[in-house]
């Protein structure tokens, strides 16, 4: 089963995926951008230089996105993969930062992924203040400094992808303590094996 985490920049994705892997059997620990060889070198071009055209930035996160799929996810489709971040961030950012119409990401997705999409998703939500206390405490990447507004935008806009495109998902409240998320995650999780 592929369960692919979401949320936006300091949710605590990565947090609850080291905590739920051990919690499991079989478990396939991964991420969009920088699953791949190739994908470790195209988020280094993404998160560490910014000022790449926003349609070239879509580009390059399809591009391994693509390569993600097909050496990560489908070959281990059987077990249970942990994915943090898929092409539901891909949609939300570039639609909020590029205003690409949410139609054409969607295709541009599809021959990415050859339309394997995840089983279900965990969306992690932030509220506003939460966020700024957050991102006040670490050094920014060139996509943290777009600032507040355009994250939270990201975020309403994942979450109205998950409900449009019908996605077995999970809604929780990033601010709990981080032993409830777990709590609730894991039993999200054991409900669909
Ligand atoms: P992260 O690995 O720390 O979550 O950082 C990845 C950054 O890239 C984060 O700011 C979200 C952004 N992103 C996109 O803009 N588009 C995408 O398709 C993906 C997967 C991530």
């Amino acid at each position: 089963m592929y369960i692919a985490f979401e949320g936006i920049d300091t949710a605590g994705k990565s947090t609850q995926i080291e905590r739920l892997r051990s919690r499991f059997d079989d478990v396939v620990v991964t991420r969009e951008p920088g699953g791949t060889e190739l994908g470790r070198r195209i988020r280094a071009i993404l998160l560490d230089s910014g000022g790449v055209h926003p349609r070239a930035e879509a580009l390059l996160f399809l591009a391994d996105r693509a390569e993600h799929t097909e050496r990560i996810i489908r070959p281990n489709r059987r077990r249970l993969i942990l994915s943090d971040r898929s092409f539901i961030s891909g949609i939300a950012y570039a639609h909020v930062h590029e205003k690409l119409p949410v139609d054409t990401l969607l295709q541009l997705n599809r021959f990415a992924t050859d339309g394997l999409f995840p089983d279900a998703a965990v969306l992690l939500k932030l509220d506003e203040k939460t966020l700024q206390s957050r991102l006040g405490q670490k050094s920014r990447d060139a996509i943290e400094r777009r600032g507040t507004g355009y994250m939270m935008a990201v975020q309403r806009t994942m979450e109205e992808l998950l409900d449009l495109l019908a996605i077995d998902h999970i809604v929780v409240d990033a601010a709990q303590p981080v032993e409830a998320v777990t709590e609730t995650l894991t039993q999200f999780i054991k409900e669909r094996q």
